[in-house]
């Protein structure tokens, strides 16, 4: 593991700590080890561009090419942030990597609870984790894969996409990991000064299949068609259905096709 071209962040406190390397198994994994070890600055950022046994949402395996996507953990100490109201700390990542992608491509839009599409693909994934201090969070650990130059998926994730693939031009890597620094830095810092509702409502307004009846699948295998109105302050989605309004948590449901 050898440090790759260093990268000036044009920020004022993410990526100002910066582990790099050539190769890792996890960047969310390292960044877990660092936090148990030693006192990482805010905005601490641990990145690859070759993670080797990269980990997503409920235990699932993150497929990423080697050298053509971007691996990155953000270890951010967001303890003005209750428990309860973990799920803005998403609504900001997604909205941040929104931002970013949107850069490149249009159709771009947030799966909840924070896969981030492009049309019917999903091109961004994000794995939070976070610890708890009493009633606030202490430390969370903001893992980001964006599928960038990759053009090929060989695992059975159901409808990888790339920004390559979508704009058909190679995308310089050190100079998106800039870009999602500066979105994720100005996002976090609308949180942090108190604008969680200008951020929710921005994570709505670009909400995947808001508004439109769609078909769902339940954990029991039956199928409901209902419409998306919006999300609960926990973070659960909020489904118009036959039978009224229901919240569903993360394993509670499944989108169809
Ligand atoms: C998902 O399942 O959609 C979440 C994928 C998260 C992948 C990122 S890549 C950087 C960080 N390190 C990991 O091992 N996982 C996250």
């Amino acid at each position: 593991m050898r440090n790759i071209n260093s990268i000036t962040f044009p920020t004022l406190f993410i990526g100002k700590e910066l582990h790099d390397f050539t190769s890792l198994p996890s960047t969310n994994t390292y960044a877990t080890e660092l936090l148990s070890k030693s006192n990482p600055l805010d905005g601490t950022v641990i990145l690859t561009y070759n993670q080797t046994a990269g980990r997503g949402q409920i235990g699932s395996k993150w497929e990423s090419a080697p050298d053509k996507n971007v691996s990155m953990s953000v270890i951010l100490y967001p303890k003005f942030l209750a428990a309860q109201e973990q799920f803005n700390l998403n609504a900001v990542v997604s909205l941040a990597i929104f931002d970013v992608v949107s850069l490149y491509a249009k159709k771009v839009t947030v799966k909840w609870p924070n896969d981030i599409y492009i049309g019917k693909k999903k091109v961004a994934g994000i794995l939070i984790q976070n610890t708890l201090a009493g009633k606030n969070i202490q430390s969370s650990i903001v893992g980001i894969g964006l599928n960038v130059n990759q053009t090929e998926f060989t695992s059975d994730a159901p409808n990888p996409t790339s920004l390559k693939l979508k704009t058909e031009h190679e995308i310089d890597l050190p100079q998106i990991v800039q870009e999602i620094a500066q979105a994720l830095e100005k996002r976090y810092l609308q949180l942090k000064n108190g604008k969680s509702k200008l951020i929710r409502m921005e994570y709505i307004t670009h909400l995947y299949r808001f508004g439109k009846p769609f078909t769902f699948q339940r954990m029991d295998d039956t199928y409901f068609t209902g419409i998306i109105t919006g999300i609960s302050s926990l973070g659960k989605l909020v489904v118009d259905t036959e039978t009224g309004e229901e919240e569903f948590g993360l394993k509670e449901v499944r989108f169809c096709r």
